[in-house]
């Protein structure tokens, strides 16, 4: 890994940092991904902090037809019911921004199993039943692991979507890639090449509006 100098390209951190999308219909079906490539994202991401140093994150990448038709299928099931309920609930708000989501989440579920590789980022332990700072401790030590790869995968011309819908069926999908009981599933990743020009900055809240000085809602 090579060491880094002092000073950053910032028009290239940040425009990575400010336009690692939520790729879901500009993923390239089609176009194989090699291991080598999915191996340096790992490389990369395993650079992330974990508490104490613990190093808990695995990463299972799924490849075989049969595996990500069965994650697939899984995620539909999780997927159709909570699209329904969410459509009903926009169609009775009137609201028209969320289309576009909705739009690509509903081309995701459809053409997940067509997605050249599904990932499973799992951490080593179950939180359940632990102490809220414990929770913490668990999930922060896989999370910001994930999102590296996703901008390792990125700056590699490889789309991805976290998505977590699957984890309703958690415990099928642990049997379908024979994952031990005593590990946690975190989300589900399609990975694919992405086809076409660069991706936008999303719509945020603006930071004055988020972030708070000394006290809660104490603004800048
Ligand atoms: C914890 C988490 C869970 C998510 N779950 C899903 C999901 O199950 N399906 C999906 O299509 N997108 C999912 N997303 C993607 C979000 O919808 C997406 O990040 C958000 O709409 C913002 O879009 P952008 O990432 O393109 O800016 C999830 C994102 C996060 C962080």
């Amino acid at each position: 890994m090579p060491t880094m100098g002092e000073s950053f390209d910032l028009t290239q951190t940040d425009a990575l940092l400010t336009t690692t999308r939520a790729v879901r219909k500009r993923l390239d079906l089609a176009r194989p991904v090699p291991h080598e490539l999915l191996l340096e994202c790992v490389r990369i991401a395993a650079q992330a902090p974990s508490g104490g140093n613990v190093q808990m994150t695995r990463w299972v990448f799924v490849e075989d037809p049969a595996r990500r038709a069965g994650l697939a299928e899984l995620y539909r099931r999780a997927y159709e019911p909570y699209i329904a309920e969410q459509k009903r609930a926009l169609d009775a708000s009137g609201r028209t921004d969320m289309d576009k989501i909705v739009s690509s989440s509903d081309y995701l579920a459809a053409h997940l199993h067509e997605v050249p590789v599904l990932l499973v980022p799992c951490a080593l332990g179950r939180p359940e039943g632990a102490i809220h700072g414990s929770v913490a401790g668990f999930y922060g030590s896989i999370l910001p692991a994930v999102w590296s790869f996703m901008l390792a995968a990125r700056s590699r011309g490889l789309g991805t979507a976290w998505t977590t819908l699957h984890l309703a069926y958690e415990q099928e999908a642990a049997e379908l890639l024979s994952i031990p009981p005593t590990v946690t599933q975190v989300a589900l990743i399609p990975i694919g090449f992405y086809t076409g020009e660069g991706f936008r900055a999303g719509t945020r809240r603006p930071a004055e509006e988020i972030a708070y000085l000394d006290a809660w809602k104490e603004s800048f």
